[in-house]
C-alpha cells in the first residue's frame, strides 16, 4: 500500500481521466446525432473536473504538492448508445471501488481528515451509480428504437449541472 496522500493525488488524476473518458462518450453521442445526450455527457465532464478540483483543494489545504500525470481517454470506440451507458456505469463502479480502497487505508491509518474528505465521495458515488444504472436500463428498454431514442435524448437535454 502506498502513501495515502499519493493515493488521493492519483484519485484526483483519475477524476480528470474520467472527464476525458466522458468527453469521448460525448463525442460519440454527438456523432450519433443526439444533442440531448451530448449535452448530458458534456455536463458529466464538468462534474468530473469538479471532483478533481475538490480533491486538489483538500491536498492544497494540507500542504501536499499536487502532481499531474498523462491521461488516457481509452479507445473512444463504442458499439451503440446503450454501450456508452454500460461503459459509463462500469467506469463509475471502478471509481467507487477506488474510493472505498482509499477509505479503507485512511481508516487503517486513523487519518480523520482524509476520511472526512472521502465521505463526500462515498455519498457522491451512490448517486453516480444510481444515475447511470437508470440510464442504462432505459437505453436497454428502448433497444435502438428511434422514437424511444429521440424521446430519451429530449429528456437528457434538460440536465443541469448538479
Ligand atoms: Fe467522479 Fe463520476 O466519479
Amino acid at each position: 500500500m502506498g502513501n495515502l496522500y499519493d493515493g488521493l493525488n492519483e484519485q484526483m488524476n483519475f477524476e480528470l481521466e474520467s472527464a476525458y473518458i466522458y468527453a469521448t462518450m460525448a463525442a460519440y453521442l454527438n456523432d450519433q446525432g443526439m444533442p440531448g445526450m451530448t449535452h448530458f455527457m458534456d455536463l458529466q465532464v464538468k462534474e468530473e473536473v469538479s471532483h478533481a478540483e475538490r480533491i486538489r483543494g483538500f491536498l492544497r489545504e494540507v500542504g501536499y504538492s499536487v502532481k499531474y500525470r498523462p491521461l488516457d481517454p481509452g479507445t473512444g470506440e463504442f458499439e451503440s448508445i446503450t454501450d456508452v451507458f454500460a461503459k459509463a456505469l462500469e467506469h463509475e463502479k471502478l471509481v467507487t471501488a477506488r474510493i472505498h480502497e482509499l477509505v479503507k487505508q485512511a481508516r487503517e491509518e486513523g487519518d480523520q481528515r482524509v476520511l472526512n474528505c472521502l465521505t463526500w465521495f462515498v455519498d457522491e458515488q451512490i448517486e453516480e451509480e444510481d444515475k447511470f444504472t437508470g440510464l442504462l436500463e432505459r437505453a436497454q428498454r428502448i433497444n435502438g428504437n428511434w422514437a424511444g431514442l429521440y424521446q430519451f435524448d429530449h429528456i437528457l437535454s434538460k440536465r443541469e449541472l448538479d
